[in-house]
C-alpha cells in the first residue's frame, strides 16, 4: 500500500511500519493516513451480512497493524488477538483493546500460529507484503470447520478463485475503491470465506 519510489526489496518494511505507526516518514500516523477511508467499517458490514457476530467470539487478526480492522469487532464484544511484525503497531492495537499481541514475521512463519479462532482477518496485507496463499495456509491452521476467513487483496488478483483452490469457500465479496492518499492499490477485493475441508 505504501507508494515509495525506492526498490521495494531494499526497504526494511518492519522499520517502515514502526515509523509510520508514530507518524515518522509519511507526515501522518498510519491511523491518520487511513482516517478518510471506510475500508474497516466495510469489512465489518460484510461479515455482518453473512455471520452473526457474537460477544466473546474469538478473532485472530493477521498483520493487524494498529487494530483498525478489529476495532468494530471489539465494540461488538469480540476478543481480538493480533499478529504483526511491527511492535509499534501492536502497541496501538493493545491500546484499542486487543487482548493479546505477538510480534511475528508472517512471511517467515511456517508453523501453525497458536490457538483456534472463530474468525481470522487479514486486511491490507495480502500480496502487498505476504502472499495470499501463505496467509490462507496460516489462516486455515487457525480456524475450525465452518469458521470464517476475511481477507482483502489487490483487485487484479482473482481472490475468490485463489481461496476456493485452498479449501476456503467464498461466501460474499465486495470491491473497495481504496482512494487513500499514498495508497498504490486503488482497488481492493474483500472476501469472506468459510473453511469447509476438515
Ligand atoms: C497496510 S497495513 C494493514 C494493517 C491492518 N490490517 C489494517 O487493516 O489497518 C499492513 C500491516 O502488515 C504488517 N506486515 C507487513 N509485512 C508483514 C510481515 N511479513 N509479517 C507481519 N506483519 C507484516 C505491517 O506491519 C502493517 O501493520
Amino acid at each position: 500500500m505504501l507508494d515509495r519510489r525506492e526498490d521495494a526489496s531494499q526497504i526494511d518494511w518492519q522499520d517502515e511500519f514502526d515509523r509510520w505507526a508514530v507518524g515518522q516518514g509519511y507526515g501522518l500516523t498510519y491511523d491518520r493516513s487511513l482516517a478518510e477511508t471506510q475500508l474497516h467499517s466495510e469489512v465489518f458490514s460484510l461479515v455482518q451480512q453473512v455471520a452473526p457476530i457474537q460477544a466473546e467470539d474469538t478473532i485472530l487478526d493477521l498483520a493487524c497493524g494498529s487494530g483498525l480492522a478489529g476495532t468494530p469487532f471489539i465494540d461488538a464484544g469480540c476478543i481480538l488477538s493480533g499478529i504483526d511484525f511491527s511492535p509499534k503497531m501492536l502497541e496501538l492495537a493493545r491500546g484499542r483493546g486487543y487482548t493479546s499481541t505477538d510480534v511475528v514475521n508472517l512471511k517467515e512463519r511456517t508453523d501453525p500460529l497458536e490457538g483456534v479462532y472463530d474468525f481470522v482477518l487479514a486486511i491490507g496485507v495480502a500480496e502487498d507484503y505476504v502472499s495470499v496463499s501463505h496467509l490462507v495456509h496460516l489462516a486455515s491452521e487457525s480456524i475450525g470447520q465452518g469458521a470464517l476467513f476475511v481477507v482483502s487483496c489487490p483487485g487484479e488478483r482473482n481472490l475468490s478463485e485463489l481461496l476456493a483452490d485452498s479449501g476456503m469457500s467464498p461466501i460474499v465479496s465486495s470491491h473497495f475503491d481504496f482512494a487513500a492518499k499514498g495508497a498504490v492499490n486503488q482497488q481492493l477485493e474483500l472476501v469472506v470465506s468459510k473453511r469447509e475441508d476438515l
